[in-house]
């Protein structure tokens, strides 16, 4: 058995998971409350509540997983992209460990582990990984791209965002409308009670496989700008109802391109990845999908949805059967090497 301790500090979650090859023996997450009353995440309070979570994180990891520090193979950790003082902070605790260990250490890119988390597997898995190649849509809060997955180590980005990503058009449209930080699960919790043709936005018109958010983002801007003078009650009195059709517009666009994708490569293996993919109805969307144009598609468990450590474990375990090992003088990047 190969047991991997995967780390994960990119963001505002601290989190650890342990893996036994490809199996997922824990996985635990402090999510930082500090954040929300600022509308976003900040920074250094991000990276302070990392040093105070991190320790109890890991121990908590480790006893879960029912094994000891000393039979860990390797620890996993996310190098990049993120925010640098919450790399660090996982990076740094990553290295000491596993130089008092004797054990070496792997870096692991936070998208690359997010398409990768297809291929955990816990008590529940029921369906089989993705076959190579397959088509991935990750969406996350500073990501939106497809990527023709070919191996776990060979990926071609074949579409990415112009301007924003499709987590960033969720936060910022709930922001518009007063809505707390993370904006994504709050808007899918109202659109449940919504009609998604209640209202319509406009919709870009990027050619190829590439997104565009920026055009929704300002039409809801303008729109709301425009309601709010003739009713100032007009977002608590049609929340549901907004929520629901700015959801629908980014699942649009998104299926788009994702159709578009599969047409130009004849791949019919679709995959979700990152925060967006644990939204209910783009969720709901693919499974019709999967119907309507014959494509066999993998969806994430909700836990392997959003940020978590799980997935940077099995990227660790994959390029350690690939003897694929990290220097101690690595150090975090801002942006993906994927
Ligand atoms: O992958 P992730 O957890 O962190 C990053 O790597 O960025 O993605 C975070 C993004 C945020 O923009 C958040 O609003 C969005 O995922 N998100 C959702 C949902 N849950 C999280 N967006 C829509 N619906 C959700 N249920
Ligand atoms: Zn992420």
């Amino acid at each position: 058995m190969i047991y991997i301790l995967g780390i994960e500090s990119s963001c505002d979650d601290t989190a650890a998971a342990v893996t036994a090859d490809d199996h997922i023996l824990s996985n635990v997450i402090a999510n930082q409350e500090v954040h929300r009353n600022f509308g976003g995440v900040v920074p250094e309070l991000a990276s302070r509540a990392h040093q105070q979570n991190i320790i109890p994180v890991i121990q908590t990891a480790l006893q879960n997983a029912n094994i000891s520090k000393n039979q860990l193979s390797a620890i996993a950790f996310t190098r990049g992209p993120g925010l640098l003082g919450s790399l660090l902070v996982g990076i740094s605790f990553a290295k000491s460990l596993a130089l008092g260990l004797r054990i070496p250490i792997i870096e692991v890119d936070h998208l690359q582990a997010h398409i990768l988390a297809h291929f955990l597997r816990d008590k529940t898995s029921t369906k089989p990984a993705p076959v190579f190649p397959f088509l991935c849509l990750t969406v996350s809060g500073g990501h939106t791209q497809i990527t023709v997955v070919k191996s776990p180590f060979d990926f071609q980005v074949i579409g990415r965002t112009i301007d924003d990503a499709a987590g960033e058009t969720f936060d910022k449209a709930a922001k518009i409308m007063g809505l707390p930080y993370p904006g994504g699960p709050v808007i899918d919790k109202y659109a449940k009670d919504g009609n998604p043709d209640a209202f319509r936005f406009s919709k870009p018109n990027i050619p190829g496989l590439d997104f565009s958010f920026s055009g929704l983002k300002t039409s809801i801007l303008y729109f709301l700008r425009d309601q709010l003078k003739l009713d100032p009650d007009f977002i608590e009195k049609n929340k549901s109802d907004l929520c629901a059709s700015i959801q629908s517009a980014i699942i649009d666009i998104l299926l788009q391109k994702v159709k578009a994708a599969s047409e130009k490569t004849g791949i019919r293996e679709i995959a979700i990845a990152g925060g967006v993919s644990a939204n209910s109805s783009l969720r709901d969307t693919l499974i019709k999908a999967q119907d309507d144009y014959n494509w066999n598609v993998f969806i994430p468990k909700l836990e392997y949805s959003t940020d978590n450590a799980a997935m940077i474990a099995i990227t660790g375990y994959f390029k350690y059967l690939n003897n694929d090992f990290a220097d101690f003088s690595a150090v975090p990047y801002a942006r993906s090497s994927i």
